[in-house]
């Protein structure tokens, strides 16, 4: 593969080296479901999605624009415990909330749940600060790598197979997250 700046133009969407699993219109139809049912769920509550950046940016984005309701949206930024101590699941906050969750309903909004550590440390972390409620949506649900099996997620877009998958988000080494679609990387040690 060469870099960013040598590749041709146009290619990135078609890039070889994925195999799509959701197109777009697969997950514009999914994510117009989940609005309807949070928006019969949170009717009448003072909502908040929290995002929990970079990966959900964009499901953030359009679930937001389905949920037919007031609410308010902030943005968390936590470090992934990947980096190093995987056994702890301990997330430092890279950044915090700009407003206070007391009383409110809460909605974390998330890319992936794999592993389950980094929402179930998120959790205990927003929990204790008074909200009303904390319930999970996540785009997609990886549950066969899942440590943490009692973390209940409310909300999934799609449930998915043991694979790395990128795009609508998600990331490669940083990479891929603008593809409006979800595919699985064929060969990962392809940069
Ligand atoms: P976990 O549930 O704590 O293991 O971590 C979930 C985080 O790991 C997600 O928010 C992503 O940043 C990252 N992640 C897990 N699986 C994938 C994947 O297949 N592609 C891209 N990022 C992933
Ligand atoms: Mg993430």
């Amino acid at each position: 593969m060469t870099s960013g700046s040598t590749q041709m133009a146009g290619t990135e969407f078609t890039n070889s080296n994925l195999d799509v699993l959701y197109s777009a219109e697969q997950i514009a139809a999914r994510i117009a479901e989940l609005g309807a049912q949070l928006t019969s769920d949170y009717a009448g509550k003072d909502l908040v999605l929290v995002g929990v950046l970079k990966g959900s940016c964009i499901f953030l984005a359009d679930i937001m624009r389905v949920i037919d309701l007031p609410l308010t949206i902030d943005f968390m930024s936590v470090s992934s415990y990947k980096d190093g101590t995987s056994s702890s699941g301990d997330v430092e906050i890279l950044k915090d909330l700009s407003n206070p969750i007391r009383d409110k309903h809460v909605v974390i909004v998330e890319d992936i749940v794999d592993t389950g550590l980094t929402l179930t440390r998120l959790i205990e972390i927003l929990g204790s600060r008074g909200a009303a409620s904390i319930k999970i949506a996540t785009f997609l649900d990886k549950p066969e790598p899942r440590i943490k099996k009692e973390l209940v997620v409310d909300y999934t877009g799609f449930v998915i197979p043991n694979k790395f998958v990128v795009g609508y988000g998600l990331d490669a080494a940083g990479r891929y997250r603008n593809l409006p679609f979800i595919a699985v990387v064929k060969d990962p040690s392809v940069a």
